[in-house]
């Protein structure tokens, strides 16, 4: 199989680089011992805020990323003052976030998440087993209502709310489209359903970890993607050594 040459990792953290500590710091070796010149740029595609990563990052030994995006795409750190909010002001002028949470807080059952996963562009919520009927029928509400927003509901519990044009998938597209990274050479990895959309990047090469969840899981059989036998860190090391990012034992005993 003729691989691309992968130019950008855009990785989630919590279950997919975070989760068995030890296996973090392998990951961490194993990212520093990619030659300089060979190394792709590194993503951290989070729902966790860019503070609350960067503070993650620094206690749990992983690289310093190229990027973060946080906040579920709507949050950048990498990119100057001027990209920022170029991308901020095109996720959506008519996002309404008071106007959002007051729809959603008629729903029995769903409760705000703590100020602090809360930001202008992200509306958090937790909706433990919400019923796909509710939430189609909290979709429609927002629709009719005029609110045009993204509703990603993950590991059967979270519920965020955000600009259409937000979320892990599109965020990383404007990434990369700023620095000109043709998408077959970008490889993302994760394991719930707020990384759905990462995946659904048409040609976009993926790696799932082991761990990951039925709702992720069933939309990647039709991609481009590499399910590993090994979860969390453990499993995107394998997947990098699959798509040659990182050389393999094999690589090792030709040379
Ligand atoms: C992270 C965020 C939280 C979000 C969840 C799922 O845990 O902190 O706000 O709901 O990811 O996307």
């Amino acid at each position: 199989m003729n691989l691309p040459r992968i130019g950008l990792v855009s990785s989630d953290l919590d279950g997919t680089l975070l989760g068995d500590p030890l296996a973090t710091l392998r990951f961490a070796e194993a990212w520093r011992s990619i030659p300089e010149i060979a190394r792709p740029l590194l993503v951290y595609n989070t729902g966790r805020s860019v503070a609350d990563t960067l503070q993650v990052v620094a206690a749990r030994g992983l690289p310093t990323a190229d990027f973060i995006i946080g906040g579920l795409g709507t949050e950048l750190h990498g990119v100057d003052d001027l990209d920022r909010e170029t991308y901020r002001a095109q996720l959506d002028p008519r996002w309404n976030l008071h106007a959002v949470e007051r729809i959603v807080r008629t729903h029995p059952g769903v409760r705000g998440q703590p100020i602090e996963f809360q930001n202008p562009y992200k509306s958090s919520w937790y909706w433990s087993r919400a019923h796909p009927a509710d939430l189609d029928r909290l979709r429609r509400e927002l629709r009719w209502s005029g609110h045009h927003v993204k509703l990603v509901y993950s590991c059967a519990y979270f519920l965020d709310i955000l600009p259409q044009r937000a979320g892990k998938g599109n965020a990383l597209e404007w990434l990369r489209h700023r620095l000109g990274t043709p998408v077959k050479r970008i490889l993302v990895a994760g394991d719930t359903g707020n990384d759905v959309d990462m995946f659904l990047l048409p040609r976009v090469n993926g790696i799932v970890v082991q761990n990951a969840l039925p709702e992720l899981l069933a939309v990647v059989a039709k991609t481009n993607t590499y399910v590993a036998r090994q979860p969390m860190a453990d499993g995107v090391i394998e997947g990098l050594s699959h798509y040659g990012v990182l050389a393999t034992e094999a690589d090792a005993l030709r040379v």
